[in-house]
């Protein structure tokens, strides 16, 4: 597979306030945010030349910042126009957008009080985060080497670049045995979530997702809900216990690079890609595609 570096690639990168071209789009080794992951960013797609729920990413990346102890340099307005410019300057219609945010390079100890606030918005063509033949017959997890943990461990409601040490660190563990992602359970051993993304499990005819009280409370889980409630589907939140999995039909994972994508099997449980999950994932590109629509529903 021949791959193409992020940092070699032709366009324009959103950096501190202008637009730069893409491969001057650099920051210095010694930045806050490199060391010590004094750092958040978001993940969007623009379908048809819009950003889907653009306003509520972007107030997400400021309440992940304040979670952090800084304040986004640029109001949530101003992003929004920044991240439009992005794409318009990019020629790009359907893309991945990826707005993110840092401490510099002031300070170089753990204190970081005085550190300058950069922020960066790059965009590319993103098509699926699983492929089309995975998507069809449901990915397979493993059960993750590492757990979420708790509120009083970490900053778990912040979209922070280090929270995703395990997340990366369990995928790859995935990976090395064939698994297409993981199963991430929190510190009490409940279902939390996969590394990228929220999950659903489907039993008799009731959906059941865990409530986002140590992990990230998806904005495409919340449409999603929105989307399974408005078609009278039930839907529950609530701890949910991985011995559930015996007697779970259906699963799948939401999140704005996946999607709506089904999970086909969890360590020797199988699932089929189901009545329900088949209805969410059209409701869910129906609804990207048409947001006024989605809103009403
Ligand atoms: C760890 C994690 N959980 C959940 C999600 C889903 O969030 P969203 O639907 O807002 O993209 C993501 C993706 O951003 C994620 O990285």
């Amino acid at each position: 597979m021949s791959i193409i570096p992020f940092d070699d690639r032709d366009g324009v990168i959103w950096f501190d306030g202008a637009l730069i071209p893409w491969r001057e789009a650099r920051l210095h080794i010694l930045s806050h945010g490199l060391h010590y992951a004094s750092c958040v960013f978001e993940g969007e797609r623009a379908y048809n030349g819009a950003i889907f729920k653009m306003d509520e990413h972007h107030r997400r990346l400021h309440a992940s910042a304040n979670i952090l102890g800084f304040e986004i340099p640029y109001t949530v307005e101003q992003i929004n126009a920044a991240s439009m410019a992005v794409l318009r300057e990019n020629g790009l219609v359907d893309a991945y957008v990826r707005p993110v945010a840092w401490r510099g390079s002031e300070m170089m100890g753990v204190s970081a009080q005085e550190t300058r606030i950069h922020v960066a918005i790059a965009a590319w063509p993103w098509p699926s985060y699983f492929s089309p033949e995975m998507r069809a017959k449901g990915i397979r997890l493993m059960r993750a080497p590492y757990r979420r943990p708790s509120p009083e461990c970490a900053p778990v409601h912040s979209k922070a670049a280090g929270l995703y040490m395990i997340c990366t660190m369990s995928k790859h563990a995935a990976e090395a045995k064939g698994y297409h992602d993981c199963l991430m359970l929190d510190y009490r051993g409940r279902i939390a979530e996969a590394t990228g993304a929220n999950i659903f499990l489907l039993q008799d005819g009731v959906l059941h997702t865990p409530i986002p009280d140590c992990f990230l409370d998806g904005i495409t889980r919340r449409t999603v809900i929105e989307l399974a409630r408005a078609r009278g589907i039930e839907v529950v939140e609530r701890a949910i216990l991985p011995e559930e999995l015996a007697n779970t039909s259906e699963v799948f994972l939401t999140g704005t690079a996946a999607e709506v994508t089904p999970v086909g099997e969890i360590e020797g449980h199988t699932f089929k890609v189901g009545e329900v999950t088949r209805t969410l994932m059209d409701a869910y590109a129906n609804a990207v595609r048409n947001p006024a629509e989605a809103s009403a529903a």
